[in-house]
């Protein structure tokens, strides 16, 4: 049985960020009609269309990429990293998740375009003359202040003007060493990501003071799968930027759990496959940010999901029940 709350709402900033998106990068917006389908068709559509519905997913209209797979929404408008479509196409090959689980992946440049799309936000369908034409009036009038060109150089000074500082630099280098993935965040080139899983890492030699060096940078981090618990999660409670917290299949307990309180910016948490349980849950109660929590494979109950719910009326919560 499932059990799915969910509510997503695309603010009206996000979309009018769009539209000056648009106006700086480009003024043809990416479609799913034209750029995305023939992706699809060539490389996902064998397992997700009519014929074979894996993960309960099909992907090759827009009413089923909405409806979502058996874990829950895969497309989340304008936010490419929050999209399992696009998410675990852009994992490493080797990754059990990686998509497609057989077959060809998506080569660099179609994983960009893939990306792109969800960042502008996920449109299905050409433009109608109509709808394109306000489109443009709107671009106009925010072109007039400021200029296209004011816009271009401002965004230019802030990708030069940012520098990583030495201790910062050799944190990094080290988390290399250990096998960490570094990479920046799509959104944000002074911000960075870091996936840890291939790493081998447990509590004792978990890697707590490079952590903390790129405490101010660090915005999403991926523990999947590592033997790690609630002391290294104790070690996590510097890192005021994060957003984004995996850590399925990890040795985590409920004891550890009140650790992620002192997160504040903290809106998505991973949390499946774990030895969770409403006790657990009940102390997470601090997460103002909080958008999105997974717990299918744990010890939660629909009660300990319904308590949550009632703190965080906006979590979307992910539980398919066992
Ligand atoms: C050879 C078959 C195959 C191909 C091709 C394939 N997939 Fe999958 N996909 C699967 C299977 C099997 C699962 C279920 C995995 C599981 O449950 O662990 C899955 C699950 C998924 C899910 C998770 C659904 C959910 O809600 O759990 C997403 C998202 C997904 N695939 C996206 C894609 C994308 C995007 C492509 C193309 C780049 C693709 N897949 C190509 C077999 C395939």
């Amino acid at each position: 049985m499932k059990f799915k709350s969910y509510l997503f709402t695309v603010p009206s900033l996000l979309l009018s960020l769009a539209g000056y998106s648009g106006a700086v990068f480009s003024a043809q917006k990416l479609t799913f009609s034209q750029d995305i389908l023939p992706i699809f068709e060539a490389k996902c559509l064998k397992c997700h269309s009519d014929e074979k519905q894996k993960g309960e997913l099909r992907l090759d209209t827009k009413e089923w990429i909405l409806k979502g797979g058996e874990s829950g929404d895969v497309l989340i408008p304008f936010k490419p990293e929050y999209s399992d479509v696009y998410v675990l196409a852009a994992l490493p090959d080797y990754d059990p998740d990686y998509m497609p689980s057989k077959g060809k992946g998506l080569t660099p440049a179609e994983l960009e375009t893939l990306r792109s799309w969800i960042q502008q936000g996920a449109q299905f369908e050409v433009e109608s003359a109509e709808t394109a034409a306000e489109a443009s009036m709107d671009m106009t009038i925010q072109q007039a202040h400021p200029t296209q060109t004011e816009v271009k150089s401002q965004v230019k000074i802030k990708q030069v003007s940012y520098q990583l500082k030495p201790n910062e630099k050799a944190a990094i280098e080290q988390l290399k060493q250990l096998g960490v993935k570094v990479d920046h965040v799509h959104y944000d080139q002074s911000k960075y990501e870091l996936i840890l899983s291939y790493a081998k890492l447990n509590d004792d030699n978990f890697p707590q003071q490079s952590l903390i060096k790129l405490a101010d940078r660090l915005t999403k981090i991926d523990f999947a799968r590592l033997p790690i618990g609630d002391a290294s999660l104790a070690s996590l409670t510097k890192l005021s930027k994060l957003s984004y917290l995996d850590l399925r299949q990890t040795k985590i307990t409920d004891k550890g759990l009140a650790h992620l309180n002192d997160l504040p910016q903290l809106e998505y948490l991973n949390l499946y496959g774990t030895s969770i349980s409403d006790h657990g849950l009940a102390k997470l109660n601090n997460l103002t940010q909080l958008k999105s929590i997974y717990l299918t494979n744990t010890r939660v109950t629909q009660q300990g999901i319904k308590k949550l719910v009632q703190r965080y009326p906006n979590l979307k919560v992910s539980y398919i029940a066992s």
